[in-house]
């Protein structure tokens, strides 16, 4: 007899070896249009449905899981999860799930980018020699800011934020960072010293941003904070947009209060505040942390494991509510 198979929803194309791995155990719908799927649209495909593998845009919040009856995990395929409400989440007993430590190489060497792009003015270069503008060799033309020495200031010095400070070895910078708990091995390990954050901003020639988006982090860089990075700083967002008050950004890079931005994220995605595409002193990307091959495979592979180790009864290879899990293994026993 031919048993149905569980139903699977994949809110978006994502690499195939993700959907593969899905479909070897599931019935599994995939989303493949390029245009948003509205919330209604959504609760439609998750009726039946017992896993979501969702991305970055998919907005999954209490009026979803609340029409979402069947609903017993959300794999996210992303390290960042604020795009779900994970209290509701653990309320229903619905698992949520992410994707860490795959994609810390990439976003680290972005950051990387970033700011040696913004330092060295590589994008206005470009731009100058696209637009036919370079004038000849002159040596006081596009000067742009010193690393070797200079100290990097890295607020969130979780995985991400560790690994761009293991990436400055070769810079020889001084190491400062920011983080909720205590973490004496990074100062052992890497010479680095946990401040508070105004003396970071204060200090440092290079702020990079690595902190998850949380009720607490939002707007964790606004008017205030910029005010106190020197003139000669540079702020670099890599983390999620709204860490940032953008319009404070804008404000305090025309008004020269810091010497440049580089941007991966950005407040209201795929939107950006207006002012900053006029900006020279700012280099923009769009969301592109964890874009290479690899690593958006490895996400879209571990977003498919979480789901079928969960939908197995064993441990997902990263639980964000851990609670729902030992709630589940009460219940079996
Ligand atoms: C991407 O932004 C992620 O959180 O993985």
């Amino acid at each position: 007899m031919d048993v149905q198979k569980p139903r699977v929803f994949v809110a978006w194309q994502i690499p195939e070896i993700g959907i593969e791995l899905l479909q070897a155990h599931y019935e599994v719908t995939v989303y493949r249009e390029k245009k948003p799927l509205s919330r209604e649209a959504l609760v439609k495909q998750l009726q039946g449905v017992v896993a979501l593998l969702s991305i970055f845009s998919t907005r999954v919040d209490a009026w979803v899981m609340d029409r979402a009856p069947d609903l017993k995990i959300i794999s996210n395929m992303a390290v960042g999860y604020d795009n779900i409400d994970v209290d509701h989440a653990t309320r229903k007993g619905i698992a949520v799930t992410n994707t860490p430590d795959v994609l810390t190489d990439a976003t680290a060497d972005l950051t990387w980018a970033l700011l040696l792009a913004v330092a060295r003015r590589v994008v206005e270069g470009d731009r100058v020699m696209r637009a036919g503008q370079f004038k000849g060799w002159d040596p006081l033309y596009m000067l742009g800011a010193d690393i070797k020495g200079r100290t990097l200031g890295i607020i969130g010095a979780g995985r991400i934020g560790a690994a761009v400070m293991e990436r400055s070895k070769g810079w020889q910078m001084k190491l400062l960072f920011v983080n909720r708990s205590p973490r004496p091995d990074l100062e052992a390990r890497l010479g680095a010293q946990q401040v508070d954050l105004e003396t970071l901003l204060r200090q440092s020639d290079f702020v990079s941003l690595h902190v998850p988006l949380t009720p607490q982090t939002r707007h964790l860089i606004g008017a205030k904070e910029l005010s106190l990075m020197k003139p000669t700083a540079y702020l670099i967002n890599t983390a999620r947009g709204p860490v940032v008050d953008e319009r404070a950004l804008v404000r305090a890079l025309q008004n020269g209060q810091i010497a440049g931005a580089a941007l991966d994220v950005f407040e209201d995605e795929p939107r950006m505040t207006p002012g900053l595409e006029t900006l020279d002193n700012v280099v923009l990307t769009p969301h592109i942390g964890s874009a290479t091959v690899g690593a958006r495979s490895r996400m879209a592979e571990m977003a498919a494991q979480n789901i079928i180790r969960y939908l197995n009864g064993q441990k997902p290879l990263s639980i964000v509510n851990p609670e729902v899990m030992e709630q589940r293994t009460d219940q079996q026993t």
